[in-house]
């Protein structure tokens, strides 16, 4: 059932009417709905006057008129930039940059911010239910806690405590702990590894479902996808196994809030059939750092439940500025999506072929990748990423990931193609700078992690534990969670078995430049395990 089924569908018909004008939203150009029946003269007169009149440089696109949140901050902020206001409410800095400063310019609180208190659920309501909208989905939350938050929103809205779920091992670690909050028992499927770049392929959809026959209690089906790496599995094959077995899919899509959106991209979880997925707007998106969306259809999946799991884990007071930049965000890619992924497709697509040119650089590429995404493979060439790294940061140009034989630049719908071509040779130059003897790459721990889950998740989380050094720790039962980040996989989690080849590929991450995070003891030479 789709609860937003029987409203009027404003989103699309702005869009639509703008669509009408060639479909694209021009930097610093308004247009009107209607426009295109104009002569073009008189379209052109119209234009300029709406321009001058309506143009507002706080939102260069229009983008106000499809985003009820957008246009909520914009007139607070405008407001509060007069100096006329005196809240006696939240937030303590009372708009006043006299105080700490700057910091705070543009912090607006949804509740007695965008909104008054008492009625701006209706306002993010109006804006979450044009998401729905968009992405096909029943129900949709707004997240300023990022798809962290997501992840443990959906395992705490499926399933008792106790029950087991179909969950891929290499798995952020927001949704381990989503695990932890909701006692749910992990039933872990691994991906394929390539041996040509040590990366990991999509889940197969054969080990969900013989997973599933394995364990016919399960609850429901977790996967991360597209992976880290961009690597994609069959979601409308996973679909089908989980629905067949009568639970619901979920999926952790935080690196896919563009999937969908163009016709040589995949489609998105909702699309290929998944009853929820999480997308971290601030990710694939250009909206605020810890934006993110919750979207779920629920047919398999109960509304109140959702709602209730969300809220539970949710700020009370979710700032208006994240709230408001999701809403952009979604305005942006329902009016001109298409084209803007078409140009980041174009771009990923031309700079691949570029890397490809030079000797010893392999790119991912192939039907099982997400075609925006860039991951650049440098064992053939010598070079050490993280030196790589170093010289694209020196550069202004800081990628997301890098260790020894990758690196991860994120392009975005932000990126033009110029832009990706001058990363590209920026990124060519250091190789050339740093090339060495080529080697094999190695398979990193984060992907290649064997657990032997000795206690569930939560069970361990709250178990008494104690600190021991490394080497007393190899045969005990990790009370900690620990993961190189990126990727935020965790190579160690609550309960798990501390094997000598974890502790072994911890410190090997550590020796060559890599985060160790969540560990309470970073060096690695003490670790926490469960009392016995
Ligand atoms: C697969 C995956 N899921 C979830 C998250 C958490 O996203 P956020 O940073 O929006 O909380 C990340 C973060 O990198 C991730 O890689």
């Amino acid at each position: 059932m789709n609860l937003y089924a029987m409203q009027a569908d404003d989103a699309t018909r702005s869009v639509a009417s703008r669509a009408g004008l060639g479909g694209r939203l021009g930097a610093g150009t308004r247009t009107e709905p209607g426009a295109s029946r104009l002569t073009p003269k008189a379209h052109v007169r119209q234009t300029k006057r709406v321009t001058e009149l309506r143009f507002d440089p706080r939102d260069p696109l229009g983008l106000r008129d499809d985003a009820p949140m957008l246009a909520a901050w914009l007139d607070f902020t405008r407001q509060a930039g007069t100096g006329q206001l005196l809240p006696m409410s939240v937030p303590g800095h009372k708009q006043r940059q006299d105080l700490v400063g700057a910091v705070i310019a543009g912090d607006a609180p949804l509740y007695g911010g965008l909104d008054t208190i008492k009625h701006a659920d209706t306002l993010r309501m109006d804006s979450e239910r044009r998401a729905a909208q968009l992405w096909g989905a029943d129900w949709c939350r707004f997240s300023v806690a990022g798809s962290t938050h997501g992840n443990q929103a959906l395992a705490l809205a499926v399933g008792q405590p106790g029950q087991e779920v179909i969950i891929n091992r290499t798995l952020h670690r927001s949704l381990l702990l989503g695990l932890v909050l909701a006692g749910l028992r992990p039933v872990w499927v691994r991906p394929e590894i390539s041996p040509a770049s040590g990366l990991p392929a999509g889940i197969a959809v054969s080990a969900v479902q013989d997973a599933l026959a394995a364990h016919p209690g399960a609850c429901a089906v977790f996967l991360g996808d597209p992976t880290y790496v961009g690597t994609i599995s069959d979601l409308a094959g996973h679909a089908e196994v989980a629905h067949a077995a009568g639970v619901p899919l979920i999926v952790d899509a935080a690196w896919a809030a563009h999937l969908g959106f163009h016709p040589d991209l995949p489609p998105h979880a909702i699309a290929a059939g998944a009853d929820a997925m999480v997308t971290s707007a601030h990710k694939a998106l250009p909206a605020y750092t810890q934006g993110a969306l919750v979207l779920a259809r629920t047919e398999r999946l109960d509304p109140a439940r959702l709602e209730r799991a969300f809220d539970a884990t949710h700020t009370t007071s979710p700032t208006g500025s994240i709230m408001a930049s999701i809403d952009a965000a979604r305005a942006l890619l329902a009016a001109d999506g298409e084209r803007l992924c078409g140009r980041l497709v174009r771009g990923v697509a031309a700079a691949r072929k570029r890397l490809r040119e030079v000797p010893g650089l392999a790119v991912l590429d192939g039907p099982g990748v997400e075609p925006t995404k860039l991951v650049v493979l440098l064992a053939g060439t010598g070079a050490h990423g993280n030196e790589v790294e170093a010289e694209i940061i020196a550069a202004g140009m800081a990628v997301e990931m890098a260790d020894r034989d990758t690196v991860v630049p994120i392009p975005t719908i932000a990126d033009d193609e110029e832009q990706l071509a001058r990363f590209t040779e920026v990124l060519i130059g250091a190789v050339e700078r740093h090339r060495g003897a080529p080697r094999y790459p190695a398979a990193a721990a984060s992907w290649t992690v064997e657990p032997e889950t000795v206690l569930p998740p939560r069970e361990a989380f709250f178990a008494r534990a104690e600190t021991v050094p490394a080497a007393a720790a190899i045969g005990r039962v990790s009370a900690e969670l620990i993961a190189p980040y990126p990727p935020g996989v965790p190579v160690l989690a609550p309960g798990e078995l501390i094997t000598a080849e974890a502790v072994k590929a911890l410190r090997e991450v550590a020796a060559d430049g890599g985060r160790i995070a969540y560990a309470a003891d970073a060096s690695l030479a003490t670790f926490q395990v469960i009392v016995r």
